[in-house]
């Protein structure tokens, strides 16, 4: 048995899978390029691969017969098509839960940073701007007393709506699928964009959520709200965004996605109430060395015969 890793892995991680395949490790520092992931997956019974390599068809169609699984080592799997692997009988599986936690202490790390202008002022201070202290100087909004507005339930969204009353802050949610959450105010989208002083998008990428967060959306939220993106970049239209941040409509953004990243729209590089971060929400040693585990404990299973651990629904 043999699988591709696509980019590095701790070597731990890595360790635990050479003991049970032969291993072709991709040790490129950035994504793989798609003539050299398209050569070296061929005759694999195996892929392990990142959110940077789109795993389509062609991809598929390369690996050959041999190939039994692609574990995603990340919970949103958009970059995989599902439906050509299941036609050919490829496991798909990603990686939930170990990075709840980190995602849901992120997407606060965000909230308060960009309502209480923490970018700003370190752009200011390092730029030797900063002429003192003042009783009025880079206000920002309180989040005590104010509705965090979840658009997307699911384990990252909860663990982030269950850290909500630490700040005193009351919470909605919008979801396509009805349920109720203990604590939390289900409403229709438009009635969550235009009475939440934060909106945190947390829905997969999916033909139907790509720009949901467009012109017409920002137009519904309130001037005072903000918005934050932990979900995938397409989810927002991100030149209606500028607009909308250009014309003060909303008082600002906190993003760690992007539409086509590692690109970030020009318009966003100079708007000081964005907040622009690189995609890292899951970033911390603790939970990237757990999601490589887990895609690697997918690979074990499968090659083995048994049922994957976390196999995308
Ligand atoms: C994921 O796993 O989908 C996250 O975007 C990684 O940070």
């Amino acid at each position: 048995m043999n699988c591709l890793v696509t980019r590095r892995l701790p070597s731990s991680v890595i360790a635990r899978l050479e003991a049970e395949c032969e291993v072709d490790l991709y040790t490129g520092a950035e994504a793989i390029p798609r003539e050299e992931l398209l050569a070296r997956v061929a005759g694999k019974d195996a892929l392990i691969c990142l959110l940077t390599d789109r795993i389509d068809a062609g991809v598929l169609e390369a690996a050959g017969p041999r190939l039994k699984i692609v574990a995603d080592v990340a919970v949103g799997y958009n970059n995989i098509d599902v439906a050509a692997a299941r036609a050919r009988g490829v496991e798909v599986t990603n990686t939930p839960d170990v990075l709840t936690n980190a995602c849901a202490d992120f997407t606060w790390a965000l909230i308060l940073a960009v309502t209480r202008r923490l970018g700003e002022g370190e752009r200011v201070v390092r730029a030797g701007r900063w002429a003192g202290w003042g009783l009025d100087y880079m206000l920002g909004m309180e989040l005590r007393g104010k509705q965090l507005g979840i658009v997307g339930v699911g384990r990252i969204s909860q663990a982030v709506m269950d850290k909500a009353p630490a700040f005193g802050m009351s919470v909605a949610y919008h979801t396509r699928s009805p349920r109720e959450i203990p604590g939390a105010t289900p409403m229709g989208l438009d009635q969550l964009l235009a009475t939440s002083d934060i909106v945190s998008l947390h829905c997969p990428m999916t033909p139907e959520t790509h720009h949901l967060i467009n012109q017409q959306a920002l137009t519904k939220m309130k001037r005072s709200a903000y918005l934050i993106n932990t979900s995938r970049g397409p989810v927002v239209d991100e030149a209606a965004l500028v607009w909308a941040l250009q014309q003060r409509l909303i008082a600002g953004a906190a993003l760690d996605v992007y539409e086509e990243e590692p690109k970030v729209h020009p318009g966003l590089l100079e708007l000081e109430n964005a907040l622009l971060i690189p995609h890292l929400a899951s970033a911390t040693t603790e939970t990237r060395t757990a999601m490589a585990d887990l895609a690697v404990s997918n690979v074990i299973a499968v090659l083995a015969g048994r049922p994957a651990v976390t196999p995308v629904p």
